[in-house]
């Protein structure tokens, strides 16, 4: 089994395995090639320039897994819902209305997007590494959709859940058997890992994940535990919500920079940590990326490990850094605790 695999599944490898949050996109110029000729839409929708996309950094970098290209938007225009990138992905009609959520529709599983499952099989033919699929959590998803898009502070979504709870979790209900019918599909196509993005949990407190997000996100990783492959699950901003995400039965942990990982280990008892460098880090001089990373290698040594970003890679790194930061972490060797 590969050396991510094996992490993933809550062994100490050797040495730890690397992938990087957002490893293709816009800091890469054969990203930015293709970004001249064809539309956001156009790249995740094309299975050959998806599966291209995806295998970019694999091949320039030599990382120990792949991750999908496509976005967490991805399932969400078959639900009946219109979305422009902008870069950020902006919707046409926010949905706030009962009558809005009642609208829309749950597609069947092959109907979501026939085009990542092909991609998928495009890139399994050609991946040395293993893939791993994605997909947004509910929270996460409802986030943009009653939201409109990328915002501050996110104030309509955080009203929403206090002024009609009941149509959140009618528009959550419909968002959760959504992501189990997507990401079922993209194990029975090949990912051999799924993430699930709750990019936006961190914003609420552990009351209202409890209600709004806990459920849900349990749903759908029970219900994927029949294919075997590891799940995975980041929230960002989130330490004050480990008393609740410890509970989820997933195996793997994505954990943001602003704690050491020795002092998230005890809080995840039995997962897997990944992370969880400040992909700023990435935009300062290599001696400085290599004390950092090697700073969180060491932090990571009481178990298992796979090495990453704390959040995506920003846009402005330069890719010399991230070749020299798997050099690094590739060179680290944590037998003496394995
Ligand atoms: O990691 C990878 O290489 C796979 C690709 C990937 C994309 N989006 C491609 C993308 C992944 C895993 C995502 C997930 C995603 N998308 C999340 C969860 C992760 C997170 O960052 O918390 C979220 C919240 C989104 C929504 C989204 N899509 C945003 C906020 C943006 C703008 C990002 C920016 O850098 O300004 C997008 C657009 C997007 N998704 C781009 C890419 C490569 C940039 C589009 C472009 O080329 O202009």
């Amino acid at each position: 089994m590969s050396l991510f695999l094996r992490a993933a599944h809550g062994h100490n490898t050797p040495r730890a395995p690397i992938w990087i949050m957002r490893q293709a996109g816009r800091y890469l110029s054969e990203y930015r090639a293709l970004k001249e000729k064809y539309t956001f839409w156009e790249l995740c929708r094309t299975p050959e320039l998806a599966a291209e996309i995806t295998l970019q950094p694999v091949r320039r970098f030599g990382v120990d897994a792949a991750i999908l290209f496509q976005d967490i938007m991805t399932p969400l225009p078959p639900m009946g819902l219109e979305i422009d990138f902008a870069p950020g992905p902006v919707f046409k009609a926010p949905v706030r209305s009962a009558e809005a959520v009642a609208d829309l529709r749950v597609p069947e599983q092959d109907e979501i997007a026939p085009f990542v499952a092909e991609a998928i099989r495009l890139i399994r033919a050609e991946s040395p590494v293993p893939l791993i699929g994605f997909g947004g959590a509910p929270l996460t998803l409802a986030t943009y959709i009653v939201q409109g898009g990328g915002s501050k502070d996110y104030d309509e979504f955080r009203q929403f859940l206090r002024y009609a709870p009941g149509t959140a979790h009618a528009l959550l209900e419909k968002l959760t058997e959504l992501s189990i019918r997507y990401l079922k599909m993209q194990l029975g196509a090949g990912a051999q890992a799924v993430q699930v993005f709750d990019s936006w949990a961190g914003l609420h407190d552990a009351r209202l994940y409890r209600e709004f997000a806990k459920p849900y996100n349990t749903r759908i990783f029970e219900a994927l535990a029949e294919f075997g492959a590891p799940r995975m699950y980041i929230a960002v901003e989130a330490l004050h919500l480990y008393g609740e995400i410890k509970d989820l039965p997933c195996e793997v942990v994505s954990v943001d920079w602003r704690a050491p990982l020795s002092q998230v280990r005890p809080l995840l008892p039995g997962k897997t940590l990944q992370g969880n460098l400040d992909p700023a880090v990435l935009l300062a001089p290599e001696a400085v990326v290599r004390a950092e990373a090697e700073r969180v290698l060491r932090e990571g040594l009481g178990g298992p490990h796979i090495f990453n970003l704390g959040h995506g890679i920003m846009r402005q790194t330069d890719p010399g850094r991230v070749a020299q930061l798997i050099s690094v972490v590739q060179a680290f060797d944590r037998t003496g605790v394995a």
